[in-house]
């Protein structure tokens, strides 16, 4: 299956995806964890990307294109793939459909913007594959440590109070109204993310084994 995670930042599209992607045996595109990578590496599309990331924007969409691009030239999305934080404006959805992605569902995880703030706050995120946990809710076994590989956990730059508002606000303005996309396509499948990390995974299962 080819799924899009949609929701405000912080909603928990990345820990969802990672739990799908195991169990579904597929790839995931994550547009985040892609810029951040170039960001650590230096590369320019990186530094560039920084700029509109570290203040709470979107990147531009020839960007995020571009990212697209070479992931579907690297990857065969013949089994599916999870799709996390992409698309983020309706031109980015359209764009998809124009490459050919056939999506067969894109779940809304649903959370509170007051919520969010306070979960943004004790996120920490992998420097080294981009796994995200959180100190109360979700955990590492070994504090600062990455469970799946070992790598240095810390607070991402967007994390600062200030900046998740911003994000917030470029959510509701920007990437929202792809929801209602996805609805009228007959693909939108809602789920209640404010449960637990696993209780809303289960919720997540079951309501795409309705649609398979
Ligand atoms: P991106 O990395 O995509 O960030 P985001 O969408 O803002 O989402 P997050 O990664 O912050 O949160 P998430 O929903 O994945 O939650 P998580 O699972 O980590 O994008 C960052 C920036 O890159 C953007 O602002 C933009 O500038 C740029 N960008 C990326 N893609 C782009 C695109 N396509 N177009 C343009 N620009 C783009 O969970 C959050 C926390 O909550 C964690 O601590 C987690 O452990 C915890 N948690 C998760 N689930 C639960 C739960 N059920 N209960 C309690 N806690 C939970």
């Amino acid at each position: 299956m080819t799924i899009i995670m949609l929701g405000p930042p912080g909603a928990g599209k990345g820990t969802q995806a990672e739990i799908l992607s195991a169990k579904l045996g597929v790839t995931t595109l994550s547009t985040g964890n892609i810029l951040r990578t170039a960001i650590a590496e230096k590369r320019p599309v990186g530094l560039d990307a920084k700029k509109y990331m570290d203040k709470g924007e979107l990147v531009p969409d020839e960007v995020i294109i571009g990212i697209i691009k070479d992931f579907l030239a690297g990857h065969d999305l013949g089994k599916g793939c999870i799709l996390d934080g992409v698309p983020r404006n309706i031109n980015q959805a359209k764009m998809l459909d124009e490459m050919g992605v056939a999506i067969d569902a894109a779940v809304s995880l649903e959370v509170s913007d007051s919520e969010i703030e306070q979960r943004m706050g004790g996120r920490r995120s992998c420097l080294k594959c981009g796994a995200s946990y959180h100190v109360k809710a979700n955990p590492p076994a070994k504090e600062g440590v990455c469970d799946k590989c070992g790598g240095e956990l810390t607070i991402r730059e967007d994390d600062k109070p200030e900046t998740v508002r911003q994000r917030l606000a470029v959510y509701h303005k920007q990437t929202e109204p792809i929801i209602g996309f996805y609805a009228e396509k007959g693909k939108l499948i809602t789920v209640d993310g404010t449960a637990g990390v696993e209780e809303t995974a289960e919720k997540l299962v079951k309501a795409l084994e309705m649609i398979q």
